[in-house]
């Protein structure tokens, strides 16, 4: 079966030989092919280039014609907690009040307020609740998805959630992967007893997560006011054992030495950053692990901005991601996470499509099939509505200006 979308004004982020991230000036750079066609065979990217180089005895079963509409690949969203029961707008209100997301978690809101609502809500309900969020963001251009646990902080309740990540990952049409976090926050009942929890969740959790195939990655509150640097230590190496990969939060409420830790464990990923020194950009600077950043938790909670531009001027590459969460960021727009990275953190359009495409499909280990307009790569992308330039795109911020979405070969 084969697709052509044909006369795009502009095809946006091509690449001829993939790569797998893009660091410091490179970020800045993005290849477009104005009047272009792209050519889908069944769920994968057949060719693509110029309109007028296309061969027209090749038979098309589908066409779609993209008059003044410009075509991208998909976000992939290399951060979320989407699987979650309810909402937390109560103490949004109290944080318009003035109350830190430290003061409402140590009142027993916060995560452990969502751990609640998890604990009283049953796996169908969570599903579906989940599976209404995916589909929002699918139509707002996501087309690959991290998904965290870390609202169970009990082995039964983590390997609840992770079950529906799991079905998640059978019935969605998006690529979906699963981090273990039963390390998020201290459940109430191990008050005044972290080590003690640390070793359920190496003992009691992660032999079990890993056994049953649940878990792609592993993950774990670096922070002030939640695990401490040899928490992490412990957790990591419980999860390597077993090949779970760290992707980890990090250096969000200070400067934790989760980033540290994160780069000395091989994390794929370190995530929040807002507290970032030189130290930090010297460590990431001789790593693999990557950067991401959260503009949707910075912007929500009043925090600071992370340094992004001094670490792309450093060679670093950055990724930005949703945080999709009940409290720290209600939302999985990767559109508005777009603009954000404009406007909080200076970041140049060009190189936003880089951190949340190419950069963030490398925070997921996915970016061989996804996260550019690439031959062989899935046929994720996104269809605009009739936009003047790449540029329009953050800047109309408020503006859904995605027409039609196609994951895997398939318009939705
Ligand atoms: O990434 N920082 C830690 N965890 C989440 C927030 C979770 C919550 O408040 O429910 C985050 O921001
Ligand atoms: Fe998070």
């Amino acid at each position: 079966m084969k697709t052509l979308i044909k006369n795009i004004k502009k095809l946006v982020h091509t690449e001829d030989k993939p790569k797998i991230k893009s660091a410091g000036s490179e970020m800045a750079k993005i290849n477009s092919i104005d009047n272009a066609f792209l050519l889908i065979e069944d769920n994968k990217i057949l060719d693509f280039g110029k309109m007028e180089d296309f061969d027209t005895k090749i038979e098309i079963d589908k066409f779609y014609d993209a008059s003044g509409k410009m075509v991208y690949p998909s976000f992939c969203d290399s951060h979320t907690h989407i699987v979650y029961a309810g909402s937390r707008e109560i103490e949004y209100s109290d944080k318009i009040k003035g109350l830190s997301y430290e003061e409402i978690a140590k009142r027993g809101g916060g995560i452990l307020n969502s751990a609640k609502l998890l604990h009283e809500t049953s796996e169908n309900e969570l599903y579906e609740q989940a599976e209404k969020r995916i589909w929002e963001i699918i139509k707002q251009g996501t087309g690959a998805l991290e998904i965290k646990s870390g609202y169970g902080l009990n082995p039964d309740d983590e390997l609840k959630m992770l079950r529906v990540i799991k079905r998640l990952k059978e019935t969605m049409p998006i690529e979906i992967k699963a981090t273990f976090l039963g390390a998020h926050s201290v459940p109430a009942n191990y008050k005044g007893r972290q080590t003690e929890y640390v070793d359920s969740v190496i003992n009691e959790m992660i032999p079990v997560v890993a056994s049953e195939e649940l878990a792609d990655y592993i993950d774990v509150f670096c922070d002030k006011g939640f695990f401490t640097v040899e928490d992490t230590d412990r957790i990591l190496i419980a999860g390597m054992k077993y090949g779970l990969r760290p992707k980890i939060h990090a250096n969000e409420l200070d400067f934790s030495g989760g980033v540290q830790v994160g780069v000395k464990y091989n994390a794929l990923s370190v995530d929040h950053l807002e507290f970032i020194g030189d130290e930090e950009i010297a460590v990431l600077l001789d790593s693999e692990t990557m950067p991401t950043v959260l503009p949707g938790a910075a912007f929500f909670l009043g925090m600071r901005f992370s340094p992004v531009r001094k670490m792309i001027d450093a060679g670093l590459p950055v990724a930005l991601a949703s945080d999709f969460n009940p409290g720290s960021s209600p939302s999985g727009n990767m559109k508005l996470i777009s603009s954000m990275g404009c406007i909080n953190y200076k970041m140049l359009p060009e190189e936003v499509i880089n951190a949340t495409t190419t950069n963030t499909a490398y925070a997921m280990g996915i970016s061989d099939t996804h996260g550019s307009i690439a031959r062989g790569k899935f046929a994720n992308i996104f269809i605009t509505k009739p936009i003047p330039t790449i540029e329009f795109f953050p800047y109309a911020y408020g503006s859904n200006l995605i027409e039609k979405v196609m994951i895997k070969g398939k318009f939705y």
